[in-house]
């Protein structure tokens, strides 16, 4: 581990393009050294040398992560801690959504994998680091789009699966995920929140294009001028920076305001069931708290 020079220093998933790329943009003009954890090294290099020509930042690191693959998550973790003395913001951004129910690695369906489980690993891979940095932050990129859990049923195996039904139940465990892990940091310097950035213009959905599609449609039928992932950012970096949430954490967050969360991720009970659950399927050999 190198050692600790007291800058902050952030970690975001998913940093190549969208959302990510912005809040990793933003963060590096402001002088953070900042990690950029992306699936494809060539679209991390890309996005890397970009990001360092638009605001001089030298000290942007790669890590190469499929974040669906739990070895993989294990490998970066490993990297980020022999890289980074010290983490004062992890950003768990990246998300997908898919068409058709496919499989991880570890034969968990992907959507569940990538968007719940990957920053869940991550992260609590990652929570001693934070704790050591202390003050730190977590921030959890959610959305609206949320389907109940079927905790009898997370994998998809007895019920029909769709796309945004997939993504609907993945990203309603961020909010689980949130509200579990505040809980369990209590007490220990490192807040964490969940925020939806609202609606923005992305490569969500990836080839099918769904996303695109939707707000196209959306944009044309009322004129309205879709949000660019720059704008997105702004929810999502008040969370990370503002002095005045310091203290504040297990919240869900919209354009700076608490929002509402879905009933279901306000049960503790359930927050815990979804917690061991996700435990077991990824064992790490220990989580926060
Ligand atoms: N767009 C919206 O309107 C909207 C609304 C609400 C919430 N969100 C949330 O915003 C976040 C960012 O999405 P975005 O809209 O900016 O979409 P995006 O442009 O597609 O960016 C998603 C990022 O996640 C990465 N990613 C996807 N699967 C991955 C995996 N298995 N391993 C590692 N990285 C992976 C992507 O990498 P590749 O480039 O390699 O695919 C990309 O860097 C997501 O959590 C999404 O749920 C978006």
């Amino acid at each position: 581990m190198p050692p600790t020079d007291g800058k902050r220093t952030a970690l975001v998933t998913g940093a190549n393009s969208g959302l990510g790329k912005a809040i990793a943009t933003a963060l590096a003009a402001e002088g953070t050294r900042v990690g950029l954890v992306v699936r494809d090294r060539e679209r991390g290099a890309t996005a890397l040398a970009e990001i360092r020509a638009a605001t001089g930042n030298d000290d942007l690191h790669l890590f190469i992560a499929d974040l669906s693959d739990q070895s993989a998550i294990r490998a970066v973790a490993e990297s980020v801690q022999q890289q980074f003395a010290q983490l004062h913001l992890l950003i768990n951004n990246a998300g997908t959504a898919f068409a058709e129910r496919r499989l991880s690695p570890q034969g968990i369906e992907s959507a569940l994998a990538t968007n719940h489980l990957g920053p869940f690993l991550l992260t609590n891979l990652l929570v001693d680091l934070l704790k050591a940095s202390a003050p730190a932050r977590i921030v959890n990129v959610g959305t609206r789009i949320n389907t109940a859990m079927d905790f009898d049923d997370l994998n998809w195996e007895r019920r029909p699966y769709g796309m945004m039904k997939g993504y609907g139940q993945s990203k309603l465990g961020n909010l689980h995920f949130t509200f579990e892990l505040a809980r369990r940091l209590q007490g220990n310097g490192v807040t964490v929140n969940c925020v939806f950035p609202g609606v923005f213009k992305s490569n969500l959905g990836g080839t099918d294009g769904a996303q695109g599609a939707f707000l196209k449609l959306f944009a044309r039928l009322f004129g309205w001028a879709i949000p660019s992932p720059e704008q997105a950012a702004r929810r999502v970096l008040y969370l990370a920076d503002a002095p005045e949430l310091a203290d504040v954490s297990g919240q869900y967050f919209g354009n700076r305001k608490l929002i509402p969360a879905p009933a279901q991720a306000l049960d503790p009970e359930a927050n815990r069931r979804l917690w061991q659950i996700s435990e077991a399927l990824t064992a790490p050999s220990q989580t926060a708290g």
